[in-house]
């Protein structure tokens, strides 16, 4: 199969983020509404056969990485078997998985064992009463016991992403730091995106990069890492009162890293988006359907980074939230 996956800006793309199903465990206030949205139906979600047909491609184009998403990827009953798919794909990717934690405790080390080398678990609170008015479900202590279990089966390095929201979590920046310190998690704070299914994102009451570190150094030391180290990362990572330990910020909105991206996106229902905000995306479910073979695939792919914009536009006027929100794609 010819030709990696470089866009019209030179972007080479190594990155692979897959949804695994749209259905989550939680109701993230930032993601979606209290009594869900409408879910795909089942008969357009990729079995996993199809899913692993398409990471094979995807492979052979030089994806390096194979991070599983959601909605709630462990909701995926057979995600264990996926995993082992993924591992056994020629070259192998490196699996990841970003998750809410919810569930992980029982299934970390059969995933560790089926191949899975590290997970991200979001996490915005350590507070009973605030996970509750936040997530509107009573599961704190499942995600945490997640981050225990994941960290002692080895899918490390764990990584806690957090979304501040004002007036909800805000206070807790340095007590979520602290905790990640003592546990020898890595914590990223992230800026909420315009990706709710509610369309309620509002720029004016979005907590940004600056403000938490700003937050934090009341408290901390931060030197920033050197920035040949941040790769094609989202997060700007910062040592902590002289390292070794790092805390991150994913200011997507105020700091857009695009020009250094290398993501490319598959949905569960098989469709292929060049970007978190792309308004369009590549159908491959239908071809793979109708018998399309792997070199047709990998062109449909091709296609669709082809086709990709610099950026994702959030500052600019005129800008559109996509049709598709967060919990159908992924993050
Ligand atoms: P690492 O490889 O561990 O750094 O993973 P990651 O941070 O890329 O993945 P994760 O799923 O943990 O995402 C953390 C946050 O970054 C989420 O809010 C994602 O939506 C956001 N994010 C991930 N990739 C992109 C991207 O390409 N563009 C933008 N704008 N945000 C992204
Ligand atoms: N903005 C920023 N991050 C978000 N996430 C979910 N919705 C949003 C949003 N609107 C985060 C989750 C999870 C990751 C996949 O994306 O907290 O960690
Ligand atoms: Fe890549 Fe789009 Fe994210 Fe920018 S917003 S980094 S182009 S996925």
């Amino acid at each position: 199969m010819s030709g990696p996956l470089v866009d019209s800006y030179g972007r080479v793309h190594k990155d692979l983020r897959v949804s695994v199903t749209d259905r989550c465990s939680l109701r993230c206030t930032y993601c979606m509404p209290e009594q869900g949205v409408p879910w795909l139906p089942r008969d357009t979600m990729l079995s996993t056969p199809e899913l692993l047909r398409l990471a094979g491609v995807a492979v052979g184009l030089g994806i390096e990485e194979v991070r599983l998403t959601g909605g709630e990827p462990l909701l995926r009953r057979d995600l264990v078997d996926v995993v082992a798919g993924l591992a056994a794909l020629d070259p192998a990717p490196e699996i990841s998985m970003t998750t809410n934690g919810v569930g992980l405790a029982k299934n970390a080390q059969a995933l560790k064992d089926a191949g899975l080398t590290r997970v991200n678990v979001s996490l915005d609170t350590l507070r009973r009463e605030t996970f509750i008015e936040l997530a509107k479900r009573d599961r704190l202590k499942d995600t945490l016991e997640g981050i225990e279990a994941a960290a002692s089966a080895g899918l490390t390095p764990v990584k806690i992403n957090t979304v501040l929201m004002r007036g909800v979590n805000d206070v807790e920046a340095v007590d979520l730091l602290r905790f990640a310190l003592a546990h020898g998690y890595q914590l990223r704070f992230i800026e909420q995106m315009p990706l709710d299914a509610q369309h309620q994102w509002d720029r004016s009451q979005m907590i940004v990069g600056e403000e938490i570190l700003s937050w934090l150094r009341t408290e901390f030391d931060l030197e920033p890492e050197p920035q040949e180290s941040r790769g094609n990362a989202p997060a700007e990572r910062f040592y902590v009162d002289g390292g070794p330990q790092t805390v991150g910020v994913i200011a997507s909105v105020t700091m857009p890293f695009c020009g250094s991206c290398d993501r490319v996106r598959l949905t569960a229902d098989g469709m292929v988006r060049n970007c978190l905000f792309a308004t369009g995306e590549t159908d491959l479910r239908t071809p793979l359907r109708d018998g399309a073979d792997d070199e047709a695939l990998a062109d449909l792919f091709r296609a669709s980074i082809g086709a990709k914009l610099p950026g994702h536009g959030i500052n600019e006027p005129g800008f559109l939230q996509p049709p598709r929100p967060m919990s159908r794609i992924g993050g």
